[in-house]
């Protein structure tokens, strides 16, 4: 139900244009999307840090 993440990486921004594409943003986009864009559809994800970076790592391949 989510978007399509297929070319993240290769975006200036994300979550409809409201943050920039840097790993700092999609680390708070991801852990608590409500507080960066109030009534979205996103869950939040509390993630532990070193799963956070992980992740954040992988999303940042997908060219
Ligand atoms: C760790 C798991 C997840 C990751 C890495 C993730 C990642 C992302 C990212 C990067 C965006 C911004 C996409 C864009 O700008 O096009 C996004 C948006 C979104 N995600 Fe997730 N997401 C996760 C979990 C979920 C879950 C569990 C749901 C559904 C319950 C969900 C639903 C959505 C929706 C509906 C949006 C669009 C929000 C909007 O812009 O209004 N996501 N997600």
């Amino acid at each position: 139900m989510g978007p399509d993440l297929t070319h993240l990486a290769s975006r200036k921004m994300i979550a409809a244009e409201s943050l920039p594409n840097t790993p700092g943003a999609l680390a708070a986009w991801i852990i608590d999307p409500q507080r960066i864009k109030p009534g979205n559809k996103m869950a939040p994800n509390p993630l532990a840090p070193d799963d956070l970076q992980s992740l954040i790592t992988y999303l940042q391949t997908l060219q």
